[in-house]
């Protein structure tokens, strides 16, 4: 719990007289300063490209010192421009530093970015494979070492505080931010998460190698109605509890020092506006400790978008008083300027003001950034090292699935002469997508130039011919008929689908089909007659049902990041045995959404459960079996925990891993329950022939749900406990 960190030789109760202290010599205009975070564009020099120094010194003296400004943001001239150096950061930071040396009280600025697979905007940093991909895994340790990496990263950067992790449960696919969630699943959405938080920020906030995290986007904002971003949900109170709070509660009982609050609205209340969510839920249930951030602009948005204030003073009003403590404004003064109006009239009170300045400042304590002696650690050894990049590789390739493989066409013989084929065949961009090296992460040139596209990598291995036709953009109309033609010159093809870069707005979709010319393609590749290994990419389930019915193999390749191209490469050959598992339902049609933990009602009579590939698919070289699932009793009481266990064998001829899936389903609930849910796993390396026995334990809280009145709680009845083919029984009694 943040509650309980200690900052190097610091008490929270020495961190808590510091902050009490400090703020008994605050102006009101310094205190809400503190609470105004702004843009990079507003301090930097509007031609400064890629300059080493794109801070503009008067238009910084004017943010710190001028309106004590507490905060500031992203990349310069994102979206547009590329990734800056390590030095260009650094130096940047200092600047920073050096104009706050120069204010009354030298209250330090905390600059917060995007990392949310890696130090986005620093150049040549490892950039791991999204959280979907991070999902697929199932490998809480590669999260941790992801969290760990970045936070060096970062801090190589002169960085200390990162807008990640994504706790939102990704449960609309059309959404264009499905790719920066853990996918469906609440358990696996909360294990990945708080797994990431601990590798990055760790028990002590202020050491070298660590970093701030902040949850986002609280709560709800995943789940639009018409799968549009920042467009409503409605979501009850009981489907709140059940599926979207539970992941922020687990990242703050990790430790997360911040939260950002969701763009969207959720049953008719802007995310912004919400006293119900940010203050009743976050603060007095949750008892979230450090501070909130708004999401961009979104104060104004209260009253430009969403008519819910009357004009923007009264959406300042709205949002302090709901619980927001610091305003991502971000591109001007106005929050500055209406909050200090506000105080002044009295329409917002003083103490509201010292309670989110209290937050603020005991998060920059707790970071160290008050210590005037601290620099950034070195570039060398903590940046892009080669153990960090042999992480990434590995992160990749367990972030791959393999759905189908008939006839073991796969692993692919190093002789075999391949076409490639495909509008994702050949670009970095579409491996990575969105947040990469820009914000939309489409500028294929600013790509590092020794990183390896599918392409590349197929030749790298490769000892037979390799043809590749295709454009060198995504856009490109492809050649079907000389495809078509070099097919026959060809012993199987690698055919290369899936998405363009995109986040956020940008990448709204109205359907989940692909567009039509790569399923032109596609038939044209199948009606050869040659084998079609099918390859996507990108950041949603996009329909594939019909090619993938007739394609001899299926790889899923999601958004696998900078190493992804090797890592595919590593499976299509065998040089890694692929052991991912889907962390969403693949959906046969486009509007066929049913989830894995979806109601009885969903799967009834002429209904069901009917996914191209289900949630937890994923195929290995070595075939594996559970058997002999066991209780450690038949019966508990509802407080109490249970052991299980099962043995876990690899049947199968090659060294492989497998993750034991573990699922529940209450019998019969006086609220209704799914036909199962994800309560625990574990995965396992086993050499050919070799048995594990698993074990897990269930608690109370995974016996439980949220109840009639709305509170959580374990029911007595019959409870089954499913592994693999095997279900077990569990009585449950008061
Ligand atoms: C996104 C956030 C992001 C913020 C700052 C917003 O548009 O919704 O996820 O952290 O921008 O870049």
């Amino acid at each position: 719990m943040l509650g309980c960190t200690v900052n190097k030789g610091q008490t929270n109760t020495e961190i808590s007289k510091q902050v009490k202290k400090l703020l008994s010599q605050m102006t009101l205009e310094e205190k809400i300063g503190q609470m105004t975070q702004i843009d990079v564009s507003v301090i930097t020099r509007p031609e400064h490209g890629n300059t080493d120094n794109p801070i503009d010194l008067y238009k910084l003296e004017n943010a710190v010192l001028t309106h004590h400004v507490g905060s500031i943001l992203n990349a310069p001239s994102a979206p547009h421009s590329k990734a800056q150096t390590t030095g260009t950061w650094r130096k940047m930071m200092q600047d920073i530093q050096a104009v706050v040396t120069k204010s009354r009280l030298k209250i330090p600025v905390l600059y917060g970015i995007d990392a949310i697979h890696g130090a986005t905007y620093t150049e040549n940093a490892v950039l791991f494979p999204q959280a979907i991909n991070m999902a697929a895994t199932f490998n809480p340790d590669l999260s941790f070492k992801e969290g760990e990496i970045t936070a060096r990263e970062l801090r190589a950067s002169g960085l200390q505080w990162n807008f990640s992790p994504v706790l939102d449960v990704g449960r609309q696919p059309l959404w264009p931010r499905l790719w920066e969630t853990y996918g469906e699943d609440v358990h696996l959405t909360s294990v990945l998460g708080s797994a990431f938080i601990k590798g990055q920020q760790g028990d002590d906030f202020s050491a070298p190698t660590k970093v701030l995290t902040c949850l986002k986007h609280y709560v709800g904002y995943s789940f639009p109605i018409n799968g549009k971003d920042r467009t409503p949900a409605w979501i009850g109170e009981r489907m709140l509890r059940e599926y979207f709070l539970p992941p922020f509660e687990a990242g703050i009982k990790a430790g997360a020092a911040t939260v950002m609050v969701n763009s969207a609205e959720v049953d008719g209340i802007p995310g912004h506006a919400n006293y119900h969510y940010l203050t009743t839920i976050l603060r007095d249930e949750l008892g979230f400790k450090g501070f909130t951030v708004s999401d961009w602009a979104d104060i104004k948005s209260l009253y430009k978008r969403d008519k819910l204030a009357a004009s923007e003073k009264d959406a300042v009003k709205i949002a302090v008083m709901a619980g927001i403590d610091m305003s991502m404004v971000p591109l001007d003064f106005s929050f500055y300027d209406l909050l200090l109006e506000l105080v002044k009239s009295g329409e917002v009170p003083v103490a509201r003001i010292d309670e989110a300045v209290s937050r603020i400042l005991t998060v920059k304590y707790q970071a160290g950034l008050f210590n005037a002696t601290q620099t950034p650690i070195d570039v060398a050894g903590n940046f892009a090292t080669p153990e960090a990049q042999a992480v990434n590789r590995q992160a990749a390739r367990e972030s791959i699935v393999l759905a189908k493989n008939s006839n073991n066409i796969l692993p692919l013989k190093k002789e075999a002469n391949i076409l490639v084929t495909g509008p994702t065949a050949n670009l970095l961009s579409v491996l990575n997508g969105g947040w990469t090296i820009t914000w939309q992460g489409n500028d294929e040139q600013a790509y590092p130039k020794d990183k390896l596209t599918v392409l590349n990598a197929i030749q790298q291995k490769a000892m037979g011919r390799v043809t590749h036709v295709g454009g060198t953009a995504f856009n490109d109309v492809i050649d079907v008929a000389k495809a078509v033609q070099e097919a026959q010159n060809h012993d199987v093809i690698v055919l290369c689908l899936g998405e363009n870069t995109y986040t956020e707005t940008a990448g709204n979709i109205g359907s989940l089909n692909l567009p039509a010319a790569q399923t032109e393609l596609a038939k044209a590749m199948i009606a050869t007659g040659k084998p079609v290994i099918l390859l996507t990419v990108g950041g949603r389930p996009r329909i594939i049902t019909e090619i993938a019915d007739q394609a001899a193999g299926v790889i899923l390749g999601f958004l696998p990041g900078m190493e992804g191209g090797a890592a595919i490469a590593d499976i299509l050959y065998g040089d890694y045995n692929p052991d991912a598992k889907l962390p969403v339902s693949y959906p046969r049609d486009t509007n066929d959404i049913v989830l894995y933990d979806h109601k009885p009602s969903e799967a009834f009579e002429l209904n069901a459960y009917n996914p191209l590939y289900p949630f937890g698919h994923g195929l290995s070289y070595t075939q594996f079996q559970s058997s002999g699932l066991k209780l450690e009793k038949n019966q508990i009481h509802n407080n109490e925990n249970i052991n299980v266990s099962v043995n876990v064998k690899n049947v199968g001829p090659l060294k492989g891993k497998e993750t034991v899936l573990l699922y529940l389903n209450d019998v019969a609930a006086s609220v209704t329950r799914p036909g199962k849910q994800l309560k625990a796993f574990k995965k396992v390396l086993l050499e050919p022939g070799q048995t594990e026995l698993v074990s897990f334990t269930l608690s109370p809280h995974d016996l439980s749900f949220i109840g009639v009145d709305l509170n959580r709680e374990v029911e007595p009845g019959d409870f089954k406990v499913m592994v693999g083919n095997e279900t077990v029984l569990l009585t449950v009694t008061e």
